[in-house]
């Protein structure tokens, strides 16, 4: 039997890179998807890609940074499909935006989705969220350069770390409170993956290659191979694992 077999899931950011994997991952075990992204016409694209490979998706519009629109996500969700098995809390910005802006995608929208899937989930029996956190939410980033004089990318920095350390905490306490019902919840935590988001970091002069070197195994890594990672916590065969923090990062935490 596939692994999402008569499931559904709510995948957030769907719309490209590592969300737009999630969903192609879950539509190869024979999931539905409601692919949600606040970029509709991403979430569009992707949701015809889930359904070219045989699954069933719809695309919807949402700012994770609204509670009451991340509620109406999963209840449409369940509308749609029945059941709300697996919630990808994925959405998320860069570290170039405010500290505001980062904490209110990074972590609140985290947070309502953890708020609202896990009653629901409970409800039905059970269920199963990854949040993407990032190897930010265990380690401060390096730069090429000192980035002292530069207040600007610091704030930047400071709230994309403090806000995936936030995802994993709120893995954590989640994982904690709703286990005794039925509903993991973990997190991955990818290293520098060839997406949209690291397009200028990797553009930039030596860009990279400094990231590369960041990185044991000497490479980026590509969407599928968070999905992939993400897609065993949500399936049975992850089943006694909850609460974890996991890297999906070429070795950037061994070091
Ligand atoms: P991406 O930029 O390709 O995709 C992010 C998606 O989130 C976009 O489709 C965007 O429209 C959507 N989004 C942004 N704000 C939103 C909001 N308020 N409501 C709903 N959707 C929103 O970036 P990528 O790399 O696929 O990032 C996905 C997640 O992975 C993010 O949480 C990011 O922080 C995390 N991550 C990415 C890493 C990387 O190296 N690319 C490394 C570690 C974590």
């Amino acid at each position: 039997m596939a692994a999402f077999d008569g499931k559904a899931a709510l995948v957030t950011g769907a719309g490209s890179g590592i969300g737009r994997a999630m969903a192609l991952s879950i539509a190869s075990g024979n999931g539905s998807v409601m692919c949600a992204d606040i970029d509709e016409q991403g979430a569009q694209a992707t949701a015809a890609r889930v359904e070219e490979a045989g699954s069933r998706a719809l695309a919807l519009g949402l700012d994770v940074t609204d509670p009451d629109a991340v509620r109406a996500a999963l209840e449409k969700t369940a509308g749609e499909f029945g059941r709300v098995d697996v919630m990808m809390n994925n959405a998320g910005i860069g570290s170039g935006h405010s500290w505001d802006r980062t904490i209110s995608v990074n972590l609140s929208g985290v947070y309502y989705g953890l708020l609202h899937a896990c009653p629901i989930m409970a409800a039905q029996g059970g269920g199963a969220i990854v949040n993407t956190a990032s190897i930010a939410g265990l380690h401060g980033l390096v730069r090429p350069k000192p980035v002292v004089d530069d207040l600007t990318q610091l704030e930047g920095l400071a709230a994309y770390v403090s806000g995936k350390h936030g995802v994993v905490g709120l893995t954590k306490q989640f994982a904690v409170a709703f286990g005794p019902v039925g509903v993991r919840v973990n997190a991955v935590c990818p290293g520098y993956i060839v997406t949209p988001m690291t397009a200028k970091a990797r553009e930039m002069e030596g860009g990279t290659e400094f990231l590369e070197s960041i990185h044991p195994i000497g490479r980026l890594g590509e969407p599928e191979e968070v999905a992939a990672v993400a897609a065993f916590l949500a399936s049975e065969a992850a089943s006694f694992v909850t609460g974890v923090a996991m890297p999906v990062d070429g070795g950037y935490s061994a070091r």
